[in-house]
């Protein structure tokens, strides 16, 4: 995957497996501190503690039609490789937050890629989902919220 936004695809994919209903994406560009944060965070069904123990293992899925699971295994090994860290926390019922972040000048470090295409993907394609956008640039702010019928 080259860009983040194949990762955000992935992840997102995930959230709507959980059958969530709200999903929010927010890329965070600190530009004082260098870094840059991705956070996913879905209201889809969670995970027990086990469960979220093992998800980021590639060797582990619950598609039963499979035998390997990449999504998150990917996206953290994508934060290992620009200094970055990979954290997610999850509850049963509640929900799911994967928060990603990464040296935001790392040679290594993946470009966002075509954010605004992604979004339009998935919110074309998922049109049960409400989903929250936010990208923060510095003082930078672009946002919508399908939920108030905004569209980018
Ligand atoms: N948002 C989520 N809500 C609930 N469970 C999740 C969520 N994201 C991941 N999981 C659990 O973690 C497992 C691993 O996820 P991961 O994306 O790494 O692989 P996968 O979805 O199983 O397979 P792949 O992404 O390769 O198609 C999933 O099978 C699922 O059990
Ligand atoms: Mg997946």
């Amino acid at each position: 995957m080259k860009d983040l936004s194949f990762h955000i695809m992935d992840i997102v994919e995930n959230s709507i497996r959980a059958e969530a209903k709200l999903i929010g994406i927010s890329l965070v560009e600190d530009l004082e501190n260098d870094l840059l944060t991705l956070q996913i965070e879905d209201d889809g069904k969670g995970m027990d503690s086990e469960t979220m123990r093992q998800a980021a293992n590639p060797f582990f899925t619950t598609k039963s039609e499979k035998r390997i699971g990449l999504g998150l295994a990917l996206l953290a090994q994508a934060t290992r490789e620009a200094e970055g860290k990979f954290e997610i926390s999850s509850r049963p019922e509640a929900g799911t937050r994967i928060r990603a972040t990464f040296r935001r000048s790392h040679p290594d470090r993946k470009p966002l890629g075509d954010t605004y295409a992604t979004l339009e993907t998935l919110v074309a394609g998922h049109r049960g989902v409400d989903f929250l956008y936010e990208h923060r640039r510095g003082t930078d702010v672009t946002r919508f919220d399908t939920r108030k019928g905004e569209c980018l």
